[in-house]
């Protein structure tokens, strides 16, 4: 009954989504996404070699497709199914999960999504909030996620449940609160563009509802209690993290943070799985860091280098588009989060774009150290061994697996 739990340890954009499809491909059998919503962005590439970016939806849909559709694919021969799981930890805005699946174009059956009914929903309300009050202030995706916390929180929240069983009752509500909220920021001083822009969004939102409403409602989960139930079948759970543990509510770079737990806490809570029940916890590491949104970012390069790492990393957002800040790989708060979260194992990513730095440094005890040049990410090579030996001693994590490349199948795992 192995569980593996995929964690970002920076800031988000780790590169988690292939990590976990990588997983996927022969060995989960179920995929669960635990915490956040439509504010991340996971990227990854088929078999073919076709891109596909998911939001809220689980990475591992894009395997089950394949499995299901039976594409000329190597693991045809393995008769294989992925359950693929919403929990109840994360916000879920139906309009864009519907969007989303129309955009992937997959194939995506009832037996492939199952999602919490007590997920809370994302209201056209909570985007507009975000936009006017907090993604100027935080540098907020502008998905709505804090809001629809808050109203979670303070026990207000609509959710997925509400939607299938009383929709109709549920498009009042959202009506009803959108329209009060409107009133109420009529009377202050807020950008006309902003609330005209929103309006078009609350539109597009209640004009599509009934057919939204039909396309996701099939999938709510019947079971609240899927997640033990398969444990206990003995199937293989991969966990899917979301964001980073910079990013985590409970830390002390709070406000600079996302409203979810991306931590193995927030798996628990969202999953009902104890800590005994977690086998492998993977810890996704860039070879530098990026960060989006406001806060402290003490390893942040000079531009000549941050501008390499960006335009040779591809930093830009996959939700947002928003260009990402560079700097050097950040091994205090990497060991930071280990602690916190157990990490067993990590998976350290784009060190092919991290060779095109001729004087690279990584920061450590409060202090950039310049460190040499990384020439091939191949174990063959005396330079990335190097690298991989400090992260190995100031981590004192020995299990490091690494990337070879973007695509499927370009990951060395570690033996140990
Ligand atoms: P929110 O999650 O949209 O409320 O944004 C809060 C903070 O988290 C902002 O600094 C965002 O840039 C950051 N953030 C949220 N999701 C991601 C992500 O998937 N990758 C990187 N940063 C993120």
């Amino acid at each position: 009954m192995p569980t593996k739990l995929v964690l970002g340890l920076q800031h988000g954009d780790e590169g988690k989504g292939r990590v976990v499809d990588d997983i996927s491909v022969d060995w989960a059998d179920v995929v669960v996404r635990f915490q956040g919503g439509g504010n991340a962005g996971h990227t990854v590439y088929d078999e073919e070699g076709k891109k596909h970016v998911t939001h809220i939806l689980p990475v591992g849909v894009i395997i089950s497709n394949e499995l299901n559709t039976l594409k000329k694919y190597k693991y045809n021969e393995v008769k294989r199914h992925i359950t693929n799981i919403i929990a109840r930890g994360c916000v879920l805005n139906v309009l864009d999960l519907y969007n989303e699946i129309k955009d992937l174009d997959l194939d995506i059956t009832t037996n492939d999504l199952q999602i919490s009914g007590y997920c809370p929903l994302i209201e056209p309300t909570h985007i507009l909030l975000d936009r006017l009050k907090y993604q100027g202030k935080l540098g907020t995706t502008a998905r709505g996620i804090g809001p629809a916390y808050s109203d979670f929180y303070a026990r207000d929240a609509i959710l997925f449940k509400d939607l299938v069983y009383n929709p109709e009752e549920v498009l009042y509500r959202i009506q009803e609160k959108f329209f009060n909220f409107q009133t109420e920021i009529a009377q202050s001083n807020v950008e006309g563009e902003v609330i005209n822009e929103n309006f078009d969004y609350f539109n597009s939102w209640t004009k599509n509802y009934r057919e939204v409403v039909d396309c996701v409602s099939k999938f709510l989960m019947e079971d609240e209690s899927i997640i033990i139930d398969l444990y206990n079948e003995g199937k293989n759970i991969l966990l899917e993290g979301a964001q980073g543990c910079g990013l985590n509510i409970h830390s002390n770079n709070y406000p600079d943070v996302t409203s979810s737990a991306p931590t193995v806490g927030g798996a628990l809570n969202s999953t009902g799985l104890n800590h005994n029940q977690i086998d492998e916890v993977i810890g996704v590491i860039k070879a530098y860091k990026t960060k989006v949104g406001t806060g402290i970012f003490p390893s942040r390069c000079d531009e000549e280098n941050a501008s390499i790492l960006a335009k040779i990393g591809n930093e830009y957002g996959a939700t947002t588009g928003r260009p990402r800040k560079c700097g050097w790989l950040d091994l205090d708060e990497v060991n930071q989060a280990i602690k916190m979260n157990g990490v067993d194992h990590l998976c350290l990513i784009k060190t092919d774009v991290f060779c095109n730095i001729e004087k690279p440094f990584i920061y450590h005890d409060s202090e950039l150290n310049e460190i040499s040049k990384v020439n091939h990410v191949s174990l063959e090579d005396k330079s990335f061994i190097e690298l991989l030996e400090i992260i190995k001693t100031k981590t004192g994590i020995k299990k490091v697996s690494f990337t070879t490349g973007p695509k499927r199948g370009e990951i060395v795992w570690s033996e140990m």
